[in-house]
């Protein structure tokens, strides 16, 4: 261990699952119930810097440029509190993050704000842990930014071991494609993933089938990604996306994150691929729809989803890289 750094910025990319988390095998340690595959995506991502000061009598959060406090400042500081008890080091923290996009769009990601935090956070605290130990440490924050620890497809194991030892990502493979997201309008207040997720699991009588089908839908989804088949990575991501959702809406009361939006969106996209056009929709807990397809359709597949009504914007992203240090010193 050493001490003399004191500072570090890290930056780190979101991910979208092509075959989804939803559920824990142990909240406390934020285990998943199942495994997860992911693509991180260049273009979406958040910066953060960690600096230890004796001088600071609490941890502080800035979130792209107000000072943050409650359950965003409670989640970071249960992190650094990790880091402190790996490190050794005591005192508090100044944690500085932003994203380079608009957290008002919705897509503010906690993928890529807990994995730049891990990374900054130990990084900062004299620590150089390699990349399983950062994504374990990632999960501790958030499930998905396990994986935005790694670029490029990912997959996230579930694991079987108690401690958590074994639920982290490992990066899988990476070749070209394109992820073109969809900006729904404002106005739903989604369910948080983690208050959705146990709802799910509490309630919903269709939860065990998702937990029961998803290692068939994980093996698809690895054997598509190594053979570089894109229509049988598009058909496992649309069906885990909808069983994922069927999930959520058979809870009670159920949990419904479609706008009428996203349902037209999703539509557009299998009207897209009768006309020949390889494109697959996912989306996650809230209205936005992510279409993937081959880099030479994203110009089409963008036009076409920006002209569905209630599209604000659209965004095409390529494989991202993983979460890298941009800078550290005292
Ligand atoms: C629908 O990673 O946000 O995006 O671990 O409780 O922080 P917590 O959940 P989170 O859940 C992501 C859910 C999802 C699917 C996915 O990304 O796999």
């Amino acid at each position: 261990m050493s001490l003399h750094i004191n500072r570090a910025v890290a930056e780190a990319r979101t991910n979208i699952a092509l075959v989804k988390y939803w559920g824990k095998r142990n909240e406390a340690l934020n285990l998943p119930a199942v495994g997860s595959i992911s693509l991180t995506l260049d273009g979406l991502a958040t910066r953060t810097e960690v600096r230890f000061d004796p001088s600071l009598a609490a941890d502080t959060l800035n979130l792209n440029g107000t000072p943050a406090a409650g359950k965003p400042l409670t989640r970071v500081m249960r992190l650094l509190d990790l880091v402190r008890a790996a490190s050794g080091r005591t005192g508090h923290a100044a944690v500085t993050s932003s994203n380079n996009f608009p957290t008002a769009a919705g897509l503010a990601s906690s993928a890529s704000a807990f994995a730049a935090l891990a990374l900054a956070a130990t990084r900062a605290a004299g620590l150089s842990l390699d990349g399983a130990a950062l994504s374990n440490l990632a999960r501790r924050g958030s499930g998905s930014a396990a994986r935005s620890i790694f670029g490029g497809f990912v997959e996230m194991k579930a694991g079987t071991q108690e401690d958590g030892g074994d639920s982290i990502a490992a990066p899988l493979a990476t070749w070209d494609v394109r992820m073109v997201v969809g900006i729904t309008g404002e106005g739903m207040k989604a369910t948080l993933s983690t208050d959705g997720m146990r709802h799910t699991a509490e309630t919903s009588p269709y939860y065990r089938a998702w937990v029961e089908s998803h290692p068939a839908d994980l093996a698809a989804g690895r054997a598509a990604i190594v053979h570089r088949d894109l229509q049988a990575l598009g058909e496992v991501a649309e069906r885990s996306c909808l069983s994922m959702h069927g999930s959520a809406l058979a809870a009670r009361p159920g949990i419904l994150y479609w706008s009428g939006a996203t349902v037209d969106a999703f539509h557009m996209i299998r009207a897209l691929r009768s006309d020949g056009v390889g494109v697959w929709f996912t989306n996650d807990a809230g209205p936005h729809v992510k279409a993937l397809c081959a880099p030479a359709d994203a110009p089409r597949v963008e036009k076409a989803l920006a002209s569905v009504h209630g599209v604000v914007r659209t965004i095409c992203c390529p494989p991202g890289a993983g979460a890298v240090v941009i800078e550290e010193g005292a």
